[in-house]
């Protein structure tokens, strides 16, 4: 079977996303914003996963030069996919590949890579992920802790926890995982959806979260969350 390989292979980042953003000029028209029905109806419908496919597709098509050869980050920027939950790895396989997920040139990288893989490839990698181990958390600070127990009433935060877990393990549907997360990553991606440029989360939920916390509460979160140290 031809199996078009993802062209980059090390460098600079700066040199990859240059390679990308020629590699790849996307549309500028995204496929429809999902809503909850449209959404439950895509996770229904995703194939059975195959996670020996999927490892094998994860090696091929390159995924492991950036994600880790068990998708455990090689660098704290980009994101961990290690004991992730099938349903979201599908969904955001899916939103890159329907140009729903774009928030800067960092998504373009998956844009390129997600483009020629079908429904049960997504399934299969989003296996694999899943089954590998979570990572350990760091927990244990107290600015975090109150927000991820408690919330904050006065500014209308739910309690990560009640969506994402106690220990971070993730949650129904697509609520993913958030155990070990590299915490780089985890900042962007929370500034991102609280400036809404990360916009392909159902009924704006994740955008609504984000909105009324402040920098210095992101980033103890972004702690919180990130890998205990070994
Ligand atoms: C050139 C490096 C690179 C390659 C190759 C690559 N990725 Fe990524 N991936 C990234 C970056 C960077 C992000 C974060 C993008 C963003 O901030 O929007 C990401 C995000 C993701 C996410 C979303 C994670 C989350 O927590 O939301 C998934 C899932 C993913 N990649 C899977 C894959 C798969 C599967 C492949 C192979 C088909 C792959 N990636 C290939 C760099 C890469
Ligand atoms: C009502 C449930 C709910 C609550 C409460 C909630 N989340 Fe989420 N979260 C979600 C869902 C669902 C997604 C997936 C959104 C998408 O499709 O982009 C998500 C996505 C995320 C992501 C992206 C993960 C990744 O790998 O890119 C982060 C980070 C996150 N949430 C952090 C938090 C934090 C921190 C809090 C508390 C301040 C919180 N969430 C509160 C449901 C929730």
């Amino acid at each position: 079977m031809m199996r078009k390989t993802f062209p980059i292979l090390g460098g600079t980042l700066a040199a990859s996303l240059s390679l990308a953003a020629m590699a790849s000029e996307p549309a500028a028209t995204a496929a429809p914003a999902w809503t909850p029905a449209t959404l439950m109806q895509a996770l229904q419908a995703m194939p059975k996963g195959d996670a020996e496919r999927g490892k094998q597709l994860h090696s091929e098509l390159f995924c492991a030069s950036c994600h880790g050869v068990a998708g455990e980050s090689t660098t704290m920027n980009w994101p961990s996919l290690a004991g992730q939950r099938a349903e979201y790895t599908y969904k955001m396989l899916l939103d890159y590949k329907t140009k729903r997920r774009m928030e800067d040139q960092r998504s373009r990288l998956m844009l390129t890579a997600v483009q020629n893989l079908k429904e049960q490839d997504m399934a299969d990698l989003a296996a694999f992920y899943a089954a590998q181990p979570l990572p350990a958390m760091q927990g244990g600070n107290e600015v975090a802790e109150k927000l991820v127990r408690q919330g904050d009433p006065t500014l209308l935060v739910t309690p990560c926890a009640a969506c994402h877990g106690l220990q971070g393990q993730g949650g129904v549907n697509e609520t993913p995982a958030l155990a070990g997360m590299t915490p780089e990553y985890f900042v962007r991606t929370m500034k991102h959806y609280r400036d809404g440029s990360r916009d392909s989360d159902v009924m704006q939920a994740m955008r609504a979260f984000a909105k009324p916390l402040s920098d210095a509460e992101i980033e103890a979160l972004a702690s919180y969350y990130a890998p205990a140290a070994k």
